[in-house]
């Protein structure tokens, strides 16, 4: 396992569409670890592979929920309510900004094993599926922040 470098805003990388997962190989095993590791080393609750510079639809999310979310070639299915709050981003260290999301999302995605499940999330879960899956289509959160972007020094990073 390796921490991996995190790409940062203006990073051409994080504006591309990333490419889905066709088959599980050692590769993209030692990918999610180290995306794990990479994430827990920059107290993040999620990361998507392009933030570490690889164009694979993968996102890992722990929100402290007591589970480690693995979601390949993810998408969202529903969408309920919405929730407006502040978001980060570890690819936008220092800031943080507040956006509307959904308050409960359903996204339809691959496990590690390579079969379908469907995870079901609501508040900060919810808002890290959103965050991590607009990743994989080339979006920052920054485009969707109400106002300014405020300088942070920690908090919520995804
Ligand atoms: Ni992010």
């Amino acid at each position: 396992m390796a921490v991996r470098t995190i790409r940062v805003i203006g990073d051409e990388i994080l504006y591309k569409e990333c490419k889905p997962v066709k088959e599980m190989t050692q590769r993209v095993e030692e990918l999610i670890e180290d995306m794990f590791e990479t994430m827990y080393e920059n107290n993040g609750v999620g990361l998507a592979a392009p933030q570490v510079g690889i164009l694979k639809q993968i996102v890992v999310i722990d929100v402290d929920d007591g589970n480690q979310y693995v979601l390949i070639n993810p998408e969202i299915i529903e969408e309920e309510g919405s929730q407006t709050g502040q978001e980060g981003c570890l690819s936008v260290p220092g800031k943080a900004g507040i956006v509307t999301r959904p308050q409960k999302v359903k996204v339809k995605a691959l496990d590690e094993n390579m079969e379908e499940f469907v995870l079901e999330g609501e508040d900060l879960l919810a808002r890290a599926i959103c965050h991590e899956c607009a990743h994989l289509h080339g979006q920052l959160y920054v485009s969707l922040v109400e106002g300014e972007l405020m300088d942070t020094t920690e908090e919520v990073e995804e």
